[in-house]
Order: C-alpha cells, then sequence, then structure tokens
C-alpha cells in the first residue's frame, strides 16, 4: 500500500544517500528507462527542491540539457525574486538553441523576476580566442558571478554520450574514453574516481568553484547515468541528487 511504498522510497532514499556520501537524495518513483516521461517528473521535483532553498540574493548558476530544459519548464513562477541572478554555468553547447543553458537561464530569469546574464560563447574555441574573449567586460562580469555561485543546478552525461553528442572528432572521443571517463557534468569529463580526465576548452565554472559550492543539484534521469553521477558526487559532498527509482537502485549495485 501507499504507506509502505512511502516508507521504501524513503529508506532507498537514506541508503543511496548514505553510499555516495552525499546532503540529499530525492527518489520519483518508477523507471524512466520504461517510462520516460519520468523526465518531466524528476525534473519538476527538482524545481520544487530548488525553490525550498533558494533565497533571494542568491546567485544561481545552470547547465544546459534537455532535463534542465525540463526543470526551467516545470519551474513556478509565483513568487518574485528580484535581487537573485542567474548564470549559465558554461558556453553554449552545440546547436539546440533550445537547451543550450543560455535559453535555459533566460526561462528561470524571466519565471524568477530575477537578473540574468548570457554568456555568449561557443564551446569550443581556439586556446587564444578563448583568452581574448573572456577579457571583454560583460563576459567577464557573468564569470565573476560564477564564482561566486550558491546554488549550481545542473544536469549529468554519460561520457561516450556526451562525447558523441559534441560530436567531437572520432580521435578525441578514443582518448576521453580511454582515459576512463564515465561521467560528464559542465563540459568537464570524470573517471569513476572523480577525476578530471578531460575538459572542453570553453569558459564557465571551473572546479574549485564547483568543489567549493554550498549547494549543488544535480537532476537526471536514467539508471544508464547511475556510473556517471556516482563519479561526480566524489568531488563535492554537498551534492543534492533528483532521480528515478530504478537510477537509485543502479547506484546500489555500482562497486
Ligand atoms: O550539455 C550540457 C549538459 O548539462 C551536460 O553537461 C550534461 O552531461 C548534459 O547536458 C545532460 O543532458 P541531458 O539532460 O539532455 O541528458
Amino acid at each position: 500500500d501507499l504507506m509502505n511504498e512511502v516508507m521504501g522510497l524513503s529508506k532507498l532514499q537514506n541508503r543511496v544517500k548514505e553510499k555516495l556520501g552525499i546532503k540529499k537524495v530525492i527518489i520519483i518513483p518508477g523507471n524512466y528507462e520504461k517510462n520516460e516521461s519520468l523526465l518531466k517528473d524528476v525534473a519538476k521535483q527538482g524545481a520544487e527542491y530548488f525553490l525550498s532553498i533558494l533565497k533571494d540574493t542568491n546567485i544561481v548558476s545552470i547547465t544546459g540539457g534537455s532535463t534542465m530544459l525540463e526543470f526551467a519548464n516545470s519551474l513556478r513562477g509565483d513568487k518574485k525574486y528580484n535581487q537573485t541572478t542567474i548564470v549559465p554555468a558554461r558556453g553554449g553547447v552545440g546547436k539546440d538553441v533550445e537547451t543550450q543553458a543560455n535559453n535555459i537561464v533566460a526561462i528561470v530569469g524571466k519565471k524568477l523576476g530575477a537578473h540574468y546574464k548570457l554568456l555568449h560563447i561557443p564551446d569550443e574555441l581556439g586556446v587564444e580566442a578563448m583568452k581574448t574573449l573572456s577579457l571583454e567586460p560583460e563576459i567577464k562580469k557573468t564569470l565573476n558571478y560564477i564564482v561566486d555561485t550558491d546554488i549550481l543546478v545542473f544536469g549529468i552525461g554519460r561520457a561516450d554520450e556526451m562525447a558523441t553528442r559534441r560530436k567531437l572528432p572520432k580521435k578525441q572521443v578514443e582518448e576521453i574514453l580511454s582515459k576512463g571517463a564515465v561521467g560528464e557534468a559542465f563540459g568537464y569529463y570524470f573517471n569513476k574516481d572523480g577525476e578530471i580526465v578531460y575538459e572542453l576548452n570553453t569558459v564557465g565554472i571551473n572546479l574549485e568553484t564547483f568543489k567549493s559550492v554550498k549547494n549543488n543539484i544535480a537532476i537526471f534521469a536514467g539508471a544508464s547515468k547511475a556510473e556517471a553521477v556516482t563519479a561526480i558526487s566524489k568531488v563535492n559532498d554537498n551534492m543534492v541528487i533528483v532521480t528515478d527509482e530504478e537510477s537509485a537502485y543502479k547506484i546500489l549495485e555500482i562497486n
């Protein structure tokens, strides 16, 4: 019955939380891989948790991807946060404008009545061009906000999938995977010990900032991402994850 189900979920949440050694785990019943509409429920629950900790005056960094787009779309906008600033955690990825962090930041910013800044920088640029761009006053301002992030909300990807989605040259994909990358978040590829083995040449959140953020909320659906999230959870134990039930069981199976 319902009571048992609720008890079961809260036990599962605690087991995952203890296994990963992180702050909090929120689980949506069901299996995303059998029912893709669960992504919406996971994202919505992520949005609720985010609003429950958001304080006006906070700086919020957000990444791109389809999960974060659902997050933005499901966010309630009934309370206004006019002292809050929303920024993308990284420059844009690929050609899909809708799922780029800039677009997601604009949706969230408007809904919350918050200030928001965009990062008009492609993800892959030459090193020199990148250096020059990061000195531009507007870009510098945004980057300074990112360093002061109070809440980071981000999606997680499998390393192999993200390397392919980003249409990296085959040689580069092979290099990333041969270095043991299992997970990707905000442009960094992590091995199973949570070490960065590869990073995109782009501007945005750096490892130091990620390590020190007090509230970082990873939202993802799909047991295929269990290894990725396990790796990334080793970087900062202030992490909160919001996911589906099947992914939670999968995390418990990982050695
Ligand atoms: O490309 C941005 C990004 O947040 C990646 O860092 C992450 O791996 C991916 O999107 C997650 O995408 P999705 O939510 O579509 O699975």
